[in-house]
């Protein structure tokens, strides 16, 4: 999985399930992580709480290189969805945001799921790129999909 796009490789990374804990430290560095957009309030602490089983933190000697929160769809019964997805600037372009999403559709298709989704901004074209690079196809984007002028694109990938 390694790769040597300028990130610090991902040997010596730790990945393991989220604890309520990592909230706080995720949130701290969350704004800064998205370019200085305003992302905290999007992600609150019930997400490391109640969904912590199907979400992971990776650390690099007990810092946090970055993270993924997911869960299982409770209505669609096909579906895993992303809520979050981060890695830290400093280890970007090693594969670690990849090796995040491959423990969930590992764990997602083992609960018997068939397909991860997820959506992002249309303005978000780093997001956007990556997705696609780990195989989501991307919808047109959806005007007003999560409320008045806040317009996504649908991102989807078979298990
Ligand atoms: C998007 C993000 C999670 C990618 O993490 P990462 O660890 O750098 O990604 P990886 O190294 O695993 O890259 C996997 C693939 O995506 C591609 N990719 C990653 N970021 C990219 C970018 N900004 N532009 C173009 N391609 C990108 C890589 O080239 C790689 O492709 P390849 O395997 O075909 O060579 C990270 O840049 C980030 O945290 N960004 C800010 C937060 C964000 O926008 N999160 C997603 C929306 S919730």
């Amino acid at each position: 999985v390694a790769g040597t796009l300028g990130g610090a490789g991902l040997s010596g990374i730790e990945i393991r399930h989220a604890e309520p804990s990592d909230h706080a430290r995720v949130v701290a560095v969350l704004d800064e992580w998205w370019g200085g957009r305003h992302m905290a309030a999007m992600l609150p602490r019930l997400f490391f709480v109640h969904f912590r089983d199907t979400s992971f933190v990776a650390e690099r000697e007990g810092e946090l290189a970055g993270f993924l929160v997911g869960f299982l769809s409770p209505s669609e019964p096909e579906d895993a969805y992303v809520h979050f997805v981060g890695v830290s600037p400093a280890e970007r372009g090693s594969g670690l945001g990849r090796e995040l999403y491959e423990r969930f559709f590992a764990l997602a298709s083992e609960r018997g799921r068939s397909r991860a989704s997820c959506v992002t901004s249309p303005a978000n074209t780093g997001s956007l790129a990556f997705h696609e690079s780990i195989g989501f196809q991307a919808s047109a984007p959806q005007p007003g999909y999560d409320g008045p002028g806040e317009d996504r694109v649908v991102l989807t990938r078979a298990l």
